[in-house]
């Protein structure tokens, strides 16, 4: 018989060849749906489709959809190694029919496919309908040839199908396949009905109606089809085996656990193997799907799914992680099918052993705890609810692995006693922020944690998904109703927003309607994280209203989180860079992220000259280029660090981490090997070359021994360049150069102009002198008695110039005295006064220049005998500052 991958592409094929387009999985963690906790039907990422809200290019498709039944509705996990037939993870094949054919070519498809492609005995088959579906009834009389004894109403919502309390829904028909008399039970409908001889193998739901809310129900706009046909069930009937763990997928995985356990699977020994290979494959497609253990939501079921296999791993004598090292023979199951997989290799890997240690740590003792405290127990008695708490508390054993410990013995456990315990937790977990300053003014965030838990943030994966409205706080209080025009806080079970943390900001966007709430519109300008896990969304409702209870849908502003994304990502680059060329001194002293630019403050005691920085620019663009895959993994703080990621020194990280991983390094010591590692909880791009270009616009000081760079990245960045290269256009337009010949001729005007200043400069001076320009040699020149003095005021010359100006006068006019006032472009005097050095025994130039600044307002000047300066405001006041000397120069005589 067929393989598992046959089986799956045979009727993938089948229904491509009969019109259908074959569409890849959803994800595990549904996109649109509010309530789903993980996709557990086919139909789910069609769900908009049959309802007439989406509209896709085909109106058939075909699937094979990753499905989990592990917490929330459909919770399989306590029966998972126990039984024949119950996974958390399994694939359900369907076929879909969006308002294209209805029952008829449902059935004739359906019949078909398990008659001649898979060539299934027609006399081992029967069929289930709706008790009120004749419709359903007489075509498969009519189709499949089927006696009327095999045709078997049944009248109990069993043949009604919905996919929760809400959603697209109808009457169904089921096929089943009998196993044979050796095994003991009844068909459908019958007394004897839950035994394992009848098995169902395939549900067709005739998709009919929409129900809106509990009690309303529409019908939808065209009659459609949902098929699902679970590929182990199959598997097993086609492979002749009873038991969905003894087809070939699960033998091959079992297998593996056999060599890396080192224990055959015999007797008790094997129900553990199944729980491994059962969890191994959810823990798996979750970790790929973007889920990772945690102490909430969606990942706390992965965490319970994970712990559930290591602990019958311990059963199977492992004290050593060696879930992990499934992975591959996984991956050569499914790896062809689910790419995903392939992809996120690494990640799963790593994943799992991180888990193994950190629970191996406490699984020994916790065991031994347990034992303890149940020796003496037996079947039908209960185990104390205080140990099982502290089982739970001190050593993580989840409460289902704890019954599930006890669950061959019989033992239960006191629930209610566990459920006090945790209640008295968390109160005293109150008392504790109650005193705290924070709680003060935000006690109502902390009251809505402690009431609907932390948010699960959905915005690693995905900008747009579904949630349901868990609160809403109006100034300060919790309200049940924003109503259009008002402005308040919005609280989701889950949400794709990111709340702002680690300097990125928080995202914007906006909520509209889901389902009934059919008018809403809000628009969310910021997102916060409170009471360590509440994500807040700050909105305005323009218009419906946003109630309680209700599901919404969120769309991210994806434009916006796309460059936060790329300033993210260079931010990381950046500082590995600046380390690169600065020295392992730089340390991340504070950042910003945001849609338009990035800020990133770092350690460093002086400016980075213009070598440096375009080095770091350089560096950093380099890893862009390599469009290299951006890696998040979750690892252990003190191993992350250990690994060389960088943390922020004095930040509080939880036990565990998300470590984000960029390019390889070019060269230095780090040749060859990851070039970024960072411990960072922000989103991020795909791939480096996502950024785009990095350019640093700007290097300053912040403080003291800290330097603050600013760059753009992506379209911002390119945007800045193109203005630079107008300004250079203009620039050489100006010139009439073109733009390379700039720097030269810039230079050569520079240089022309120094030039002219200087030839400026000895025009003045010669000016001055009474040189040039046609004014007399002896201009300027008052013979006062036996005494030459020559006085002259000079326009435009700077004071410094002034005092070589003297020296020349006196030089030509051989004996005498010389003042010259120049007054400056801003109009105000200097004064120069030179003595010849025959004069200085009866005149001191000090004194004159003294007699000459006072009139120009000055405080006096100073000098030697024969060259004294001063200053004064007021240039028109020259005339007077010349004449003060002459008198000065008479009153000496
Ligand atoms: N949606 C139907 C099911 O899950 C086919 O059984």
């Amino acid at each position: 018989m067929s393989g598992v991958n046959e089986i799956r592409s045979t009727f993938l094929d089948f229904f491509r060849r009969n019109g259908h387009e074959i569409v890849a999985s959803g994800p595990l963690v549904p996109r649109n749906d509010p309530t789903l906790m993980f996709a557990n039907a086919g139909m789910n990422q069609f769900k908009n489709v049959f309802t007439g809200l989406e509209k896709r290019d085909y109106n058939r498709a075909t699937t094979a959809q990753k499905c989990v039944r592990a917490g929330g509705k459909h919770n399989d996990l306590d029966n998972v190694g126990y039984t024949a037939r119950h996974h958390t993870f399994f694939e359900m094949l369907g076929n879909f029919s969006f308002g294209d054919y209805f029952k008829d070519v449902a059935i004739e498809l359906a019949w078909k496919l398990i008659t001649e492609e898979y060539g299934l005995p027609k006399d081992k088959l029967l069929v289930t309908v709706y008790s009120e579906d004749d419709q359903a009834f007489d075509l498969w009389k009519k189709i499949a040839g089927l006696t009327e004894d095999r045709i078997i109403r049944i009248p109990t919502s069993d043949n009604f199908w919905t996919m929760g309390d809400t959603g697209p829904c109808g009457p169904c028909s089921e096929i089943f396949f009998d196993h044979g008399d050796h095994i003991w039970g009844g068909p459908p409908g019958s007394p004897e009905e839950d035994g394992d001889r009848f098995i169902e193998i395939w549900n067709l739901v005739f998709m009919q109606y929409e129900q809106k809310t509990k009690d309303e129900r529409f019908d939808l706009p065209h009659p459609s089809i949902d098929t699902g046909m679970g590929l182990e069930r199959i598997a097993a009937v086609l492979q002749g085996v009873h038991d969905n763990y003894d087809i070939d997928l699960f033998k091959a995985l079992i297998a593996a656990s056999e060599a890396a356990t080192g224990t055959p699977a015999e007797g008790d020994k094997r129900n553990s193997h199944r729980v491994i290979a059962d969890h191994l494959r959810a823990t798996s497609f979750l970790i790929a799907d973007g889920v990772l253990p945690s102490n909430e939501g969606r990942g706390y079921v992965l965490r319970r799914i994970m712990r559930r296999a290591m602990r019958h791993a311990r059963l199977l004598g492992t004290e050593q992680p060696v879930i992990h090292k499934l992975v591959p023979a996984l991956l050569g199951q499914m790896g062809r099918a689910y790419p995903e997989l392939q992809r996120a290799e690494s990640l799963i890997t790593e994943t799992i052993e991180l888990e193994e240690k950190r629970f191996g740590r406490t699984l020994t003792r916790g065991l031994s705890l347990l034992d303890e405290a149940s020796e003496g127990l037996d079947k039908g008695d209960i185990l104390d609810g205080e140990t099982a708490f502290k089982l739970y508390d001190t050593y993580g054993f989840p409460l289902d692995l704890t019954q599930d410990a006890l669950r061959p013995r019989g033992v239960g456990v006191d629930l209610s006693a566990f459920n006090d315990a945790m209640e008295r937790q968390k109160a005293e977990a109150r008392a504790a922020w109650a005193g705290s300053g924070e709680a003060a003014t935000e006690s109502v965030w902390f009251a809505l944690k402690e009431r609907v838990g932390a948010t699960e943030f959905l915005g690693y994966e995905t900008e747009r998904a579904e949630g349901v409205v868990t609160g809403l706080v109006r100034d300060g209080e919790e309200v049940k109703e924003l109503s259009a025009g008002e402005t308040g806080a919005l609280v989701v079970n889950q949400t794709p927003f990111y709340g702002e943390s680690g300097g990125q900001v928080g995202d914007t966007g906006l909520v509209i309607a889901s389902g009934a709430n059919s008018e809403l519109k809000a628009v969310v300008s910021d997102t916060q994280k409170k009471a360590d896990g509440v994500f807040v969304h700050f909105v305005t409702v323009e218009k419906g209203s946003l109630r309680l209870d209700d599901p919404i849908e969120m769309l991210v502003d994806t434009a916006r989180r796309s460059a936060i994304r790329a300033n993210h990502s260079a931010t990381h680059l950046l500082h590995e860079a600046l380390r690169e060329v600065l020295g392992s001194h730089v340390a991340q002293k504070g950042s910003m992220v945001s849609p338009d630019r990035l800020r990133f403050d770092f350690s460093h005691p002086k400016p980075l000259d213009a070598a440096e920085v375009a080095r770091v620019e350089d560096i950093a663009n380099a890893i862009i280029l390599q469009n290299a895959p951006v890696e998040t993994r979750l690892m252990a703080v003190d191993d992350a660090i250990e690994a060389g990621a960088m943390a922020l020194f004095g930040e509080k990280y939880g036990d565990e981490v998300r470590v984000v991983s960029m390019g390889t390094a070019i060269d230095g010591e780090k040749a060859g090997k990851t070039y970024s590692l960072e411990l960072c909880g922000g989103t991020h791009v795909r791939r480096t070359g996502d950024i785009g270009l990095v350019n640093l616009v700007h290097e300053g000081a912040v403080a003291a021994g800290v330097r603050r760079i600013e760059a753009f990245t992506g379209e911002a960045a390119r945007r800045h360049l193109e203005e630079q290269d107008q300004r250079l256009r203009e620039i050489a337009g100006l010139l009439k150069v073109s733009q390379i010949e700039v720097p030269a001729r810039v230079a050569s005007l520079m240089e022309e102009r120094r030039k002219l200043e200087k030839e400026l400069a000895e025009a003045r001076k010669k000016l001055a002198l009474g040189g040039g320009g046609g004014v007399a040699a002896d201009a300027g020149i008052r013979e006062i008695g036996p005494i030459k003095l020559m006085a002259r005021t000079v326009e435009g010359i700077a004071p410094k110039d002034l005092k070589g100006l003297v020296d020349e006068a006196k030089t030509s006019l051989g004996s005498g005295i010389v003042a010259i006032v120049g007054v400056s472009e801003d109009g105000k005097a200097g004064l120069v006064v030179g003595v010849t050095a025959d004069m200085t025994d009866r005149f001191n130039a000090v004194d004159l220049v003294r007699a000459g600044s006072v009139a120009l307002g000055g405080k006096g000047g100073g000098g030697r005998p024969d060259m004294a300066q001063a200053g004064g405001p007021d240039g028109a006041k020259a005339d007077a500052a010349l004449d003060a000397i002459e008198s000065a120069i008479k009153a000496a005589l």
